[in-house]
């Protein structure tokens, strides 16, 4: 296996070879076994069918069942997201921890409702009609630019450029700083793996403070030239938010800025590179939808369904509580596992199969209640368009390699993915 600069297992294949039996009653995340991100989906299978509430080695729980994951989602009073008491020990007072704390997703009332009301504007239905012109346009500019090629490397022709486009399209930042955005994406969603070597969790430090820095500079522009500020980018929003200083501080401005442009493009760049792997791997599903492009959403759907780029969200327990018939008491961290619950069959028929017409669809690879996607909807959309036109446009593609995976737990990553066109 080949290993990262950290001694960590580096990008795997998605297909394994011989399967040792698992054995979830030994099942940690601290560290994962070698072969958990490859095999996933039956280590999930396995918890949820044995130990739906399955305790870790540091008193924490993992949660695999639908049923159960609904219920912390929706009772935001019992389950909290914030994370000051959590991140004290992993981050201490370094600009990991002021970021990942001062995001709207690791907040409580009333200072996420406070946060995500500014935002809301950015995600009308308005201001996401006014971007779909530009999804199509930035679709057929990549598909123009490999007419006359014979392979992609997917992810990075294709999967990882429109998503980063569009959010700094919706930021008002400009589209050539896209790699010095992924970077700092990587490294500072890369700090809330479970296991955080020393050199990792400085390089995510000085992310957040270059990110900042960035950002500060984009500011001052803006303010310099007004004339380049246009209505509805957050960034100026932020200018204006920080002038009249009401409802954010600057610093929390720039925080949910970085959280934006980072969730706002690594998610949607699994999503379109699982998405076009498992579609490979299901030559009559792209046959079904070439000849329903009706089915666009629901292949989504079911993309979003079978691979979550998310898969683990938490909570802990504010109270002493009961979920599934198990007592958890006050400080109870669970993990949310989204990928088991996605394939749980209480709510799933026939989980394993990947059905792009799957109806109903109810996944939660967008999370549930207050802290749902603020970026769904745009999600779905970027997903919608680049698949429907990549495989009308291409109808005779292949896998060359099946796809490589980080060995990241917490956010399903394809490093590569080679196709023949
Ligand atoms: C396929 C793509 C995406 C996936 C799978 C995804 C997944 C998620 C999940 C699971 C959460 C909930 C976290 C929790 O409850 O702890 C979340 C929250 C969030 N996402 Fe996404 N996301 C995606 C795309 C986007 C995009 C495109 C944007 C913005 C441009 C975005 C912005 C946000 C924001 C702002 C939150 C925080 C909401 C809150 O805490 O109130 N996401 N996302």
């Amino acid at each position: 296996m080949m290993h990262t600069t950290d001694g960590s297992p580096g990008p795997v294949p998605a297909v394994p070879g011989p399967e040792p039996e698992i054995d979830p009653a030994a099942f940690d995340l601290l560290p994962p076994p070698a072969d958990f991100v490859p095999r996933a989906y039956d280590y999930y299978r396995a918890l949820r069918t044995d130990r739906p509430v399955h305790r870790l080695s540091d008193g924490s729980y993992l949660l695999t069942r639908y049923d159960d994951l609904v219920a912390a989602y929706r009772n935001p009073s019992v389950w909290s997201s914030d994370k000051t008491v959590d991140f004290k020990p992993k981050f201490g007072d370094s600009p990991l921890y002021e970021h990942h704390t001062t995001s709207l997703v690791f907040r409580d009332p009333p200072d996420h409702t406070r946060i995500r009301k500014l935002f809301q504007h950015a995600f009308t239905r308005k201001a996401l009609a006014a971007l779909e012109p530009r999804i199509h346009a930035l679709v057929d500019g990549y598909l123009d630019e490999l007419e006359d090629r014979r392979e992609m490397e997917v992810v990075g022709d294709f999967s990882f450029k429109l998503p980063v486009e569009v959010v700094c399209d919706m930021l008002g930042v400009p589209a050539s700083d896209r790699i010095l955005i992924r970077d700092w994406a990587l490294l500072i969603l890369g700090a809330l793996e479970p296991i955080l070597p020393q050199d990792r969790f400085e390089a995510g430090c000085r992310a957040v403070e270059d990110f900042k820095a960035y950002l500060r500079d984009q500011i001052r522009h803006l303010k310099a030239h007004p004339s380049d500020r246009r209505d509805g980018e957050i960034l100026s929003a932020l200018v204006d938010a920080e002038e009249d200083g009401q409802k954010l501080t600057e610093l929390e401005l720039l925080h949910q800025c970085i959280f934006l442009l980072n969730a706002g493009h690594e998610t949607s760049t699994n999503m379109l590179s699982h998405g076009i792997h498992e579609f490979l791997n299901h030559p009559a599903e792209i046959a079904r939808l070439r000849a329903d492009p009706g089915l666009a959403e629901s292949a989504v759907e079911e993309v979003l369904r079978y691979h979550p780029p998310i898969q683990i969200n938490n909570r802990r327990a504010l109270v002493d509580t009961d979920l599934s018939g198990f007592a958890f008491p006050t400080g109870s961290m669970v993990h949310l596992m989204i990928g088991a619950a996605n394939r749980d069959p209480d709510q799933f028929p026939d989980p394993d199969r990947f059905d792009i017409a799957r109806r109903p669809n109810r996944h939660l690879s967008f999370g549930l209640g207050i802290h749902i996607c603020a970026g769904n909807a745009l999600a779905r959309l970027e997903g919608q368009i680049a698949f429907g036109k990549l495989f009308d446009r291409f109808p005779s593609l292949n896998l060359v390699a099946p796809a490589r995976l980080s060995n990241r737990v917490r956010f399903r990553e394809v490093t590569e993915l080679r196709i023949a066109l």
